[in-house]
């Protein structure tokens, strides 16, 4: 069923890591490739032309622009109508609503798809059964988020989230006047490898599943399976499952 090799080499690993640099100060240099990177690791397990996609938490439309040039019939479902609002994407196929109660009957689409959602929700794991609920027998589920215990784990925070999330929230208040924009125990949770993994094998509705990390290149792979040096090493998860 693979339509695109996707290759994780260290080169797509090392320009990655070079756009992230401009995420805050030129977001389209980030998030434009991010999200056609995304769209290529998706098509490595199911060709997009004409695919029934759900993103959920898609944001400000980078994500929906990729997904639909490759040719996937785009559904987005975002919490935040501020998010959609900021780059001016059009609303078309964009649901307001929540990942941890889908808008949507049983079975409705070909791929469910989200990236750096779980972290933000108070519980990952029930929006992750939820993207599997709609999801059709036979169809994809792909979701990657940010691991609490990696150096970008506290987002604004970091490096500080080591020492706990709440008192790296309190330091960058104090530090700037304001609340961080992903606020420790509100909008920012402790998400980490070991309950992904928990999730994935545990889910009787999934088939084929995969988790490897979803920046670095294939001969870092094997950092999943390492505990410990895998929550601080892995930096982001994907989890890849079949819908049984
Ligand atoms: C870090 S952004 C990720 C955006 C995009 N998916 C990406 O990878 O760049 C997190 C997004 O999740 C959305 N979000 C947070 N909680 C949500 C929920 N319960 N349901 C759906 N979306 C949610 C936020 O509004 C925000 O747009």
């Amino acid at each position: 069923m693979t339509e695109h090799r996707f290759r994780h080499t260290l080169g797509r690993s090392w320009r990655l890591f070079r756009a992230f640099g401009h995420e805050q100060s030129d977001p389209d240099r980030f998030y434009g490739p991010l999200a056609d990177d995304s769209v290529r690791q998706v098509q490595h397990y199911e060709p997009l032309d004409g695919r029934l996609l759900l993103d959920v938490g898609g944001g400000p439309g980078y994500f929906a622009e990729a997904f639909r040039a490759a040719g996937a019939r785009y559904i987005g479902v975002e919490a935040d109508h501020g998010e959609l609002a900021g780059r001016g994407t059009s609303m078309e196929d964009m649901v307001i609503g929540s990942g941890l109660q889908l808008p949507f009957a049983d079975e409705t689409f070909d791929i469910s798809y989200s990236s750096n959602v779980l972290e933000h929700v108070p519980e990952p794991w029930t929006m992750a059964d939820e993207m599997v609920r709609v999801t059709r027998r036979g169809g994809l589920v792909v979701i990657a988020y940010t691991l609490w215990w990696g150096p970008w784990g506290g987002h604004e925070t970091a490096p500080w989230h080591f020492l706990g999330g709440h008192r790296a929230r309190r330091r960058y208040a104090r530090k700037h006047g304001h609340d961080p924009k992903n606020v420790f125990g509100e909008s920012l949770f402790a998400v980490t490898v070991h309950s992904g993994l928990r999730w994935l094998h545990r889910d009787a509705d999934l088939v084929d599943v995969q988790a490897f990390p979803r920046y670095l290149p294939r001969w870092m792979h094997w950092l999943v399976r390492v505990p410990v040096v895998r929550e601080l090493a892995t930096w982001n998860l994907v989890l890849v499952g079949r819908r049984r």
